[in-house]
């Protein structure tokens, strides 16, 4: 089997240890031999850093790095020059049972034939480095369990946050934390088109075709848009922050298909930016997770996060407050994450040592959102007339709402949303009222009643504040 590795580019050490000694030549250390899974942008991108960097990454880690196989969906498409073509095939099985491949590097996707590539690595003891949050997310019990049978490593740094190193970090740099909250922008696309509309000014629907002009949003954009990409990198970071098995029922999920022009216009005006924050937190031994449009103050490190840039903030009782900020996806950033997990492998190769194993150690009881507490901002159409705001005070009074301040102004837009009521006679007006913390059971409790009262013609937004001590 041919495989790929330039021995220009071969280490000092294993040249040195090649060299002859009394006459006789020692051999160095054996390369490792990997089969990559995938060669489209991730795997693409794996090659063109590897081949860039070669030199570097093999002095580092004290011995070659070979690519035995390529495995694709369809051969004959053209591919890049770092890419061998006499290594790429359609061949899965072969890549797999091949007894000379230590590690399995997934940059497929799905968790149809990944997963089960992935776990079929594992049993046979080899080393798997992915960059499949679908995959971590929704199967992770699985893919340890293959894990721990076949005496192998998992690693998936490059599955959050594109090039951000956050996954070592939580299990590594910071693992000796007791990690209170986690609050991440994880999503490029939908931090893309809210920074279009704060910054332009642009509709939502602009900003999502200006993101797939951009090549930041595929043509069905909804796992994005809709919170789901975000949430499942929330689940991963939350079962390494909190050491429980997180999954996605337990992910209050809201998208920013209900974030108006006018609500990111109003929250600019009064301070505050809309981020699609996933925010997961340890309180009283219980775990909280959701992903929500958020209004984040403006002089808040999360607000600078703009574009296509990620960024994880990280509250632990050592550390205090830590921010982790890059880019969250692209072919050379995932490539970094992906190469710095395979060094890692490379490193531990044949030592016995494995890296740090699954520690969902515990259970806890996971709340849903009703149970968390927050400040809310609620965008009334009222009718322009005396008395309508004591009316509406008195709803809130009676649901335990505790109202903290109150704007009102001539309507920026349209009557919108879900809650939406119409039928006013005469002027209307945009109500804006934030309220102080309260349970989120309570707020529905309010808005219920909103729904009931004459004085209000529609409830055009309800978006979350971000917590007071983020
Ligand atoms: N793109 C990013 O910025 C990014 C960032 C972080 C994580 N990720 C994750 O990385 C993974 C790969 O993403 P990507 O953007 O690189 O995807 P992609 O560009 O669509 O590449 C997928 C690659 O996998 C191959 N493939 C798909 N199904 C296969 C099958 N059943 N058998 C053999 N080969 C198969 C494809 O073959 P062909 O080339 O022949 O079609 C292609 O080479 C995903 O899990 C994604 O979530 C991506």
């Amino acid at each position: 089997m041919s495989t790929l590795s330039p021995r220009a580019g071969a280490p000092r050490a294993a040249r040195r240890r090649a060299a002859a000694v009394g006459g006789a030549s020692v051999p160095g250390p054996r390369p490792v031999r990997v089969a990559l899974l995938g060669c489209g942008t991730v795997g693409g991108g794996l090659l063109t850093v590897l081949e860039r960097n070669r030199a570097d990454i093999e002095r580092k880690v004290g011995r070659p790095i070979d690519i035995a196989h390529v495995v694709v969906r369809d051969a004959g498409k053209p591919r890049g020059p770092a890419v061998p073509a006499h290594l790429v095939t359609t061949r899965a099985d072969q890549a797999l049972a091949d007894p000379g491949v230590d590690v399995v590097v997934e940059a497929m996707g799905g968790t149809g034939a990944a997963l089960e590539y992935i776990l079929r690595a594992l049993r046979a003891g080899k080393t798997v480095v992915t960059a499949n949050k679908d995959v971590m997310a929704d199967h992770g019990r699985e893919v340890w369990a293959a894990a721990e049978a076949g005496g192998a490593d998992v690693y998936f740094e490059a599955a959050v946050g594109g090039g951000i190193p956050i996954v070592r970090a939580l299990k590594e740099s910071l693992a000796g934390n007791s990690v209170r909250r986690v609050a991440g922008i994880l999503n490029g696309t939908t931090n893309y088109m809210l920074t279009r509309m704060t910054r332009d000014g642009s509709s939502l629907e602009a900003a999502l075709a200006e993101a797939q002009a951009a090549g930041y949003a595929e043509a069905d954009p909804s796992a994005d848009v809709d919170g789901l990409d975000a949430a499942r990198k929330l689940c991963i970071l939350s079962s390494i922050a909190y050491s429980v098995r997180c999954r996605m029922a337990d992910v209050h999920v809201e998208g920013i298909r209900g974030v108006s022009a006018a609500d990111v216009a109003y929250a600019r005006r009064m301070g505050w930016t809309v981020k699609l924050l996933a925010i997961s937190e340890l309180r009283d031994g219980r775990v909280t997770m959701r992903v929500h449009p958020t209004l984040v103050p403006v002089a808040h490190p999360l607000a600078a996060v703009s574009d296509a840039f990620n960024a994880v903030y990280v509250q632990g009782d050592a550390i205090g407050d830590a921010m982790f900020y890059g880019s969250g996806a692209g072919a050379l950033p995932t490539a970094s994450a992906i190469l710095g997990d395979l060094m890692d492998a490379v490193r531990r190769h044949g030592t016995g040592v494995r890296q740090t194993e699954c520690t969902c150690f515990y259970r806890r009881p996971f709340d849903g959102i009703g149970a968390v507490p927050s400040r809310f901002y609620v965008r009334l159409l009222v009718p322009d007339r005396v008395g309508v705001l004591a009316k509406i005070a008195g709803v809130f009074g009676r649901s335990g709402v505790s109202i903290l301040s109150v704007l009102q102004g001539p309507t920026l837009a349209a009557p919108e949303g879900p809650g939406e009521r119409s039928g006013a006679a005469g002027p209307v007006a945009d109500l804006i009222i934030v309220t102080h913390e309260v349970r989120e059971d309570r707020l529905q409790r309010a808005i219920a009643g909103l729904r009931h009262l004459e004085a209000v013609a529609g409830i055009s937004a309800v978006l979350r504040l971000a917590p007071e001590d983020l």
